[in-house]
């Protein structure tokens, strides 16, 4: 008698222990749901902090190191990291240095659902789903409007080629395109407006008017609205930005067309983290998520269906239609272009 109670007994036990194993999510997400994320963060390090936080507040028991780093600084380290890499995803820079990345074999491939509400998957989706776009900026000029009265007869440029004025002479601040995603984007903005032959000819004479070439994208919108220069080319989003902080800066586009940006993100190939990464990435892609821009200083206009831009009127100029697929291919030549023949990065402004 006793023996059927305990044979009785087992098998309750062991049901129980199934119901258990089946409502306990998948160990993938088990591992995904504690440990560590390793973020390689280019834009903006008050908004690469202010996710860190947000992504924490809803995965407590992951904790998400990140560095912030420019673009071009990001693909070199890829590069260097390919037979260790140390991030598990990159998040933010435009998809130029993604589109390299995925070329040279850094980035690892993920499909998933939450790609179906990208607004424009031609231009927003990799084909190989190498990466994605996460946020859109327009290229503008920064203009310091104290040096303005101070220049009586000048104006905020409206055109690329008011860049060359002489009074503009050692009076231009613009990162280099070696290290600097929105840099890149102005170079291969200029080509594609002028011509390679006649674009190469202009970046020599912009190069000589610049008075340091800055490490980071963003940074001469801070510099200008200093009084150390007259005129940045920065990301309009980061001009803005820096217009609320209360420099004396004026925003203007040249009329003939300016360059912008899709904001990438991808999976690092080989990630130590690679399912906390995708919980970031799916995440990411949330209209909320994207909607989170604003709270930390961040005005790009989002790249997801159910998301509202909080400054449209930012790409409401007249954009070319920037070629990122020729602009990515040749990022290295062009980059060793203009830094053996034109400018070098040996002493970049941080
Ligand atoms: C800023 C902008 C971002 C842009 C990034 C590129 O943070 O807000 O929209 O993607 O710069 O950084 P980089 O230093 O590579 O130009």
């Amino acid at each position: 008698m006793i023996h059927r109670r305990i044979f009785w007994v087992a098998l309750a036990l062991m049901a129980l222990a199934l119901v258990v194993a089946a409502c306990a999510p998948p160990l993938a997400q088990q591992e995904a749901s504690s440990g560590e994320l390793n973020l390689l963060c280019t834009p903006q390090v008050e908004w690469c902090e202010g996710m860190k936080a947000e992504f924490e507040k809803i995965n407590p028991d992951i904790t998400v190191n990140f560095v912030r780093m420019s673009s071009g600084e990001s693909l070199t380290r890829l590069r260097n990291e390919k037979e260790n890499p140390q991030f598990d995803i990159w998040w933010g820079g435009p998809i130029d240095s993604f589109i390299a990345a995925g070329r040279e074999g850094l980035l690892e491939p993920y499909e998933t659902a939450s790609q179906d509400i990208i607004l424009n998957k031609d231009l927003m989706l990799d084909p190989d789903s190498n990466w994605v776009g996460i946020y859109v900026g327009s290229l503008g000029f920064a203009t310091n409007t104290e040096w303005l009265a101070e220049n009586p007869g000048t104006e905020a440029p409206n055109s690329w080629d008011d860049l060359l004025a002489d009074e503009l002479a050692s009076q231009l601040m613009v990162a280099h395109p070696s290290s600097s995603g929105t840099s890149y984007t102005s170079l291969c903005t200029i080509l594609q407006i002028k011509g390679e032959e006649e674009g190469w000819d202009f970046l020599r004479e912009y190069a000589g008017q610049v008075n340091q070439f800055t490490k980071s994208g963003s940074a001469p919108a801070r510099f200008v609205g200093a009084g150390e220069a007259a005129v940045g080319i920065v990301f309009s989003h980061d001009i803005v930005k820096q217009i609320e902080n209360g420099l004396p800066l004026v925003l203007s586009f040249p009329e003939e067309g300016t360059g912008y940006e899709v904001g990438g993100m991808g999976l690092i190939k080989g990630a130590k983290n690679l399912e906390a990464a995708k919980l970031w990435y799916d995440w990411a892609l949330q209209p909320d998520t994207q909607e989170l821009g604003p709270k930390y200083g961040a005005y790009q206009a989002p790249t997801v269906e159910g998301a509202e831009a909080s400054m449209p009127e930012l790409l409401k100029v007249n954009l070319i239609d920037y070629d990122f697929e020729w602009c990515g291919s040749n990022k290295k030549a062009f980059v060793d272009k203009f830094t053996n023949e034109i400018a070098n990065a040996d002493t970049l402004k941080e």
